[in-house]
């Protein structure tokens, strides 16, 4: 009986702890706990045996039990925390990063000249607290003439200048005509930077685009002069091309009256680079202001010229071409 209760105590023992070693989860672990050491595991059912002993065995008996029982404890515990910390180790494996791996490549974008030409314009007049405004690119013959004083016979209204479309409308020669949308729209005072896209039946070259982007201003107030202008445009330039010479040429537009041309210093040269004047008495009138009350001057550029001149750029149609090797130099 003793021998047997050894025996079996002992081939427990052999066979959990080889169980315990090839054990390779902690819930697998958990099972084998419950079926050896469990209450109703397996060292408790061979412990039923001990009340049919000698009591001189006993102690010997219940000591080995003991010992089984500490044995199994131990290895559970050594085999749980091998586990744990395997289970860290490959995730710290599984976590780690290469810093000396080469990257991927991803091919930068660029903002475009004309973009980045038109952002830096707007940002300036935004600073000197002007609105940006929009308006449509197919146009009126009022919008884009008539309410800007353009007499009948200007040859700008020409066929051979703008394109009419068949319905009468046309696509608009100049952002000016969002002058009169935006004055309609609201009462002054009144402070707007219009940038926007223009068509013309100009043959393409080196200078001239059948498509092309303007920034127009306006500034309609009481008292507003043609100081007032002046001072914004001498700003504008010097914020746009930095400190060069500047200078203001008496000129002709049918909206403004007087009106102006300005020039820039650049790289030894006079260039001209803005139309500009004090808004044409008829325009207040057309859009419903009293002339008597209010004053305005207005602006317009063109947004390729200035691309051109500030990044050196000969010919014009660079700017479309969507030529990587030229667009990558931005
Ligand atoms: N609209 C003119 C053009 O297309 C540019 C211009 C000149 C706009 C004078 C203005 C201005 O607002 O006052 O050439």
């Amino acid at each position: 009986m003793t021998s047997d209760l050894e025996t079996q105590l002992q081939q427990l023992r052999q066979e959990a702890e080889a169980a315990i070693t090839s054990s390779d989860t902690l819930g697998n672990l958990e099972t084998l706990r419950v079926s050896y050491l469990g209450k109703k595991g397996q060292l408790s059912q061979i412990l039923k045996g001990m009340g049919k002993l000698d009591a001189s065995e006993r102690p010997r008996i219940g000591g080995l039990a003991n010992q089984v029982k500490e044995a199994l404890q131990q290895g559970l515990e050594q085999k749980k925390s091998d586990l744990n910390q395997a289970a860290i180790a490959a995730q710290l494996a599984a976590e780690t990063l290469d810093v000396t791996m080469p990257g991927t490549y991803v091919p930068q974008g660029h903002i475009h000249p004309l973009n980045s030409t038109i952002d830096k314009a707007l940002d300036i007049f935004v600073g000197l607290g002007y609105t940006i405004a929009q308006g449509p690119e197919m146009e009126t013959d009022y919008y884009n003439f008539e309410a800007l004083n353009t007499p009948p016979d200007h040859p700008a209204r020409d066929m051979q200048d703008t394109f009419y479309l068949p319905d009468g409308n046309l696509l608009r020669t100049h952002t000016s005509a969002v002058q009169i949308h935006y004055m309609e729209d609201h009462e002054p005072p009144i402070r707007i930077a219009a940038p926007g896209r223009c068509y013309r039946r100009d043959t393409e070259d080196a200078t001239h685009a059948a498509v092309f982007h303007q920034i127009e201003i306006l500034a309609v107030d009481k008292g507003l002069t043609f100081t007032d202008l002046k001072g914004t445009i001498k700003v504008f330039i010097e914020q746009m091309f930095g400190d060069v010479p500047i200078r203001f040429r008496a000129s002709y537009f049918p909206f403004t009256e007087p009106s102006a041309e300005v020039d820039v210093q650049w790289k030894g040269r006079w260039l001209e680079v803005l139309g500009c004047g004090m808004v044409d008495p008829n325009v207040l009138k057309n859009v419903g202001y009293d002339p008597e009350v209010y004053t305005g001057f207005a602006a317009g550029f063109g947004v390729e010229r200035f691309a051109m001149v500030l990044h050196q750029i000969d010919d014009i149609r660079r700017l479309y071409t969507s030529d990587l090797r030229f667009l990558r130099q931005f």
